[in-house]
């Protein structure tokens, strides 16, 4: 019990930690004279990203059946699965759609939301949507033999090799520079195999053969301690989580060199690993960013922060915060969800050993009369005190890292106007979000309306405010009953309307605040859309290489989601 619970602690320091880092702790790049050059699109992280963010209209297999699509609250997307939908767009063209949307057809734009690495991962995956295994197999032996004596119509379009060039292109203008002597079906398949040899992730998503072959290296990296005037002692335990396809990781240890470098040797770096550094510091534990193994070069450099230890409040603020309310029978239901800023440059986190080896941070009151208190499934990263009435987080507030808190719970409702409280432990400084039901109307009059905002299937009347108080203080809100405006009947098609933008609108202001803080997946609801692909599968819906690849992104991501991560930092 005890291994696994730590092992479980490790796992959430790791994902939080990484899920953040893509915001602030990336490293920020100094010279911009030349464009970095591109990584290989990760093939299965941009399955992942479809099957979360575009699912819902595009559908599970990309074919235009999402659910808003289905209940026509947006225009029908196109069929990715259809070669016809993408071929003729060179893929930079594809990508800058899902950048900067078609907000006029309701395709949201995406450059807020995802990184560029993650929308060019998300648009080679469905630009390549409809090739199939059988296609690439042959598309690899037709090139290899037509183009065994050269292919001077290919090689007249620039170095093939390079992902810059390929994002140029249209696989329409690839195949047209193939010999016309060709059957229709080899050329398409041999550009098929153009595009996708160097992808990344090609062998999760259905193609086994085609990674480059596995190489022994090196993974090393330098310590820093970024509290100022503080150095790195020697001999720290160094941990390395090594994340191969479905097995739990595998650790390594070592201790740092009086420089505070590590260094592990005898890796074997092939596509689909990925790696963490956990530095033990002063009883905390510093997690690296996560790397991709790389075979491509035989080192990889992992530097590590560590911190010294703060517990001064005075440098935390939460700087969001959104509280969603509900009416379930006659209690309300408050789903609250903040952001929360350590502005020093230590590590927050107090000497309060509240179990081993997991310290007090963030301590969090509740109004009074909660109830019924639902806690992210994130295995003991929380802890209640019902006497106090309040939460304690037990994960550090890395500095200038944004740190996501998610709670739940039932309050009362007394009367017809009341109150709703919030105690605040630590400064409020920044956008407060209100989303009521449509029945609840907001008395306070420093906020201002956002209009309707769709959460899910729910309606909410949507409210902001910039804030700031003090410590100590409480955010109150009064809400009154509303009453019906229209009959309701004519309000429906109406609604139809509003709620197809507000869903754009919240999609595109939900993501903005989850890439801070990515809460983690429910594994349920991957092992309901695996389920649901079968059933269509089944049912002859769709067709099987499709969904082979379909099916084993999805399980890649319900392992992923097992063993708590994913590479989102290269
Ligand atoms: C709110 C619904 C919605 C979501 C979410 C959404 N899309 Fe779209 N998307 C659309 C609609 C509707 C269109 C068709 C626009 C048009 O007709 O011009 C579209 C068009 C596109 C196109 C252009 C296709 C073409 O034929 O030119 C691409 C590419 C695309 N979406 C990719 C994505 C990706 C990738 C995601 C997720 C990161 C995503 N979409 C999320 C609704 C959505």
């Amino acid at each position: 019990m005890r291994p696994c619970r730590n092992w479980l602690t490790l796992l959430l320091i790791v994902l939080v930690h990484s899920a953040c880092s893509g915001l602030a702790g990336e490293p920020q790049q100094l010279a911009t004279l030349t464009p970095p050059p591109l990584d290989r699109a990760d093939l299965v992280n941009g399955a992942r990203i479809f099957a979360e963010r575009c699912s819902s209209c595009h559908g599970l297999t990309g074919a235009g059946d999402g659910e808003l699509a289905l209940k026509a609250s947006i225009p029908a997307p196109g069929d990715f699965t259809q070669p016809l939908a993408a071929r003729n767009q060179a893929l930079l063209q594809w990508l800058a759609t899902i950048r900067d949307g078609r907000i006029e057809a309701l395709m949201p734009p995406w450059r807020d939301a995802l990184t560029d690495g993650e929308i060019r991962d998300v648009a080679l995956y469905s630009y390549t949507l409809h090739y199939s295994t059988s296609q690439l197999t042959r598309g690899r032996r037709v090139l290899e033999e037509t183009c065994a004596t050269g292919c001077a119509g290919l090689q007249a379009l620039g170095d093939l090799r390079d992902p810059a060039t390929l994002d140029r292109l249209s696989d329409a203008e690839l195949r047209r520079a193939l010999p016309d002597t060709l059957p229709n079906d080899d050329t398409w398949a041999a550009i098929a195999w153009l595009r996708a040899r160097d992808l990344q992730g090609l062998q999760q998503v259905g193609q086994p053969w085609s990674s480059p072959a596995p190489v022994s290296g090196v993974l090393r990296g330098q310590i820093n301690n970024g509290t100022q005037g503080f150095d790195v002692p020697p001999g720290l335990k160094v941990t390395l989580l090594e994340f191969d396809g479905n097995a739990p990781p595998e650790l390594r240890e070592t201790r740092s060199a009086s420089d505070g470098s590590y260094r592990f040797d005898d890796l074997t770096l092939a596509s689909g690993r990925s790696y963490n550094v956990l530095v033990e510091y002063a009883g905390r534990r510093f997690p690296s960013a996560r790397l991709n193994a790389d075979p491509g070069g035989a080192q990889i450099d992992l530097p590590v922060t560590i911190y010294e230890t703060g517990a001064d409040p005075s440098t935390i603020a939460m700087t969001a915060l959104v509280q969603q309310i509900s009416v379930v029978d006659d209690s309300l239901q408050v789903v609250l969800v903040a952001r929360f800023h350590n502005a020093s440059d230590r590590v927050f986190s107090s000497e309060n050993e509240v179990a081993p080896g997991q310290f007090a941070s963030l301590v969090l009151p509740l109004p009074a009369g909660a109830r019924d208190l639902t806690l992210p499934d994130e295995s003991g990263r929380f802890l209640v005190d019902p006497e106090m009435g309040t939460v304690t987080d037990t994960l550090p507030l890395y500095p200038g890292v944004d740190h996501m808190v998610q709670l739940a719970w039932l309050q009362p409702r007394d009367g017809t106007g009341f109150q709703l409280e919030l105690p605040l432990n630590y400064e409020l400084a920044g956008e407060v979000r209100l989303l009521l039901p449509p029945t609840l109307a907001l008395a306070d009059t420093g906020f201002a309306s956002i209009g309707p905002q769709m959460v899910g299937a729910s309606l909410f009347e949507g409210y902001r405010a910039e804030l700031q108080l003090e410590p100590g203080h409480r955010l109150l809100f009064t809400l009154g009953e509303q009453a019906p405006a229209l009959p309701s009947g004519v309000v429906a098609v109406e609604t139809l309307a509003l709620a197809a933008v507000a869903t754009v609108a919240l999609i595109v202001v939900l993501l903005r605040w989850r890439r801070s803080g990515r809460e983690r997946r429910r594994v349920d609801d991957l092992a309901r859309q695996i389920a649901r692909l079968d059933e269509a599968h089944e049912r002859g819906a769709i067709n099987h290489d499709l969904y082979r690849r379909r099916r084993a992104a999805l399980q890649a991501q319900l392992t992923g989601e097992g063993k708590g991560g994913d590479a989102r930092t290269r």
